[in-house]
């Protein structure tokens, strides 16, 4: 029967497609199969019916199926059966529910210049002015960072958390949540002069990328001064081990 046929030649380029991956364990991706089984399924059609005798025999079955009196009761059972079976198709392929995407970005790209102070600072090429004192005076270098320290516990604390993990007291309350400076994939991929940045502008000062919550993250230029944000930020790498990238690499 032509029906049969044209079902197992398309059954056969289906098989093939699929032993990749069941014998190699090197599978066709799906949809790439999908688009490959439409061509086939429309050149095989194509072939078959290029006679109209092929085409009648073709679609005999089907035509007697929905047309002849005696096959009622097999076309009344195809009738349920069809919706249903689209019914269901659509309900699997609907009922994983993802959540919602996320589009913020964590560290989005830093402005050209920042305002504080009453000055401009450009970013580019910024660097901590108290960072050569690690190399030029080691005891002068950790008493700047002991008084980072003094500035992040009265200040930073009850967000960013006593070990610097970002799970301070206040932390659960807040959405986006405080960073953590700990590990080595937080402040250790960024310059200090992005920190700074970050610390005197605050929420406030992120662009939309940071969105869509609004960051708790308070602008600190009117509560601490410069030197005192400098002071904080050596702080914070000194204490989690983390070093700062700087401008050449
Ligand atoms: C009221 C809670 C709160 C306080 C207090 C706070 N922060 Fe934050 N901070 C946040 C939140 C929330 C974020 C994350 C959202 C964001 O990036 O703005 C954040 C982000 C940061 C970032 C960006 C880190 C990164 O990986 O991009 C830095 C740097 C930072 N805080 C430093 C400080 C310093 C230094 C202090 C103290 C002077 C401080 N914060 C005090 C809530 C706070």
């Amino acid at each position: 029967m032509r029906l049969f046929k044209f079902i197992a030649i398309n059954l056969f380029f289906y098989a093939l497609l699929k032993a990749p991956g069941l014998l190699a364990g090197k599978p066709i991706p799906s949809s790439v199969i999908t688009m490959y089984m439409f061509f086939i399924v429309v050149t095989v059609l194509l072939v078959m019916t290029i006679t109209d005798e092929g085409a009648n025999e073709l679609f005999a079955p089907l035509r007697s199926l929905l047309e002849d009196p005696s096959r009622s009761l097999a076309r009344n059972i195809l009738f349920v059966l069809l919706p249903i079976g689209a019914a269901l198709s659509v309900y699997y392929s609907a009922a994983e529910p993802a959540p919602p995407f996320e589009l913020r970005s964590a560290h989005p790209a830093p402005p050209g210049a920042v305002r504080a102070y009453g000055k401009a600072y450009e970013l580019d090429g910024l660097e901590n002015p108290l960072r050569p004192l690690e190399r030029e005076d080691p005891a002068a270098f950790k008493e700047m960072v002991r008084e980072g320290g003094e500035v992040y516990f009265r200040n930073c604390l009850f967000c960013h958390g006593a070990k610097l993990d970002g799970r301070g007291h206040y932390a659960h309350a807040m959405d986006p949540l405080p960073m953590p400076f700990t590990g080595s994939d937080t402040i250790a991929q960024l310059k200090e002069s992005y920190l700074f940045w970050r610390i005197v502008r605050g929420g406030p000062g992120l662009p939309r990328e940071g969105g869509p919550n609004i960051s708790a993250m308070p602008a600190w230029e009117d509560e601490l001064t410069e030197e005192e944000v400098w002071k904080v930020i050596l702080f914070i790498y000194d204490y989690t081990g983390n070093r700062p990238r700087s401008w050449k690499d």
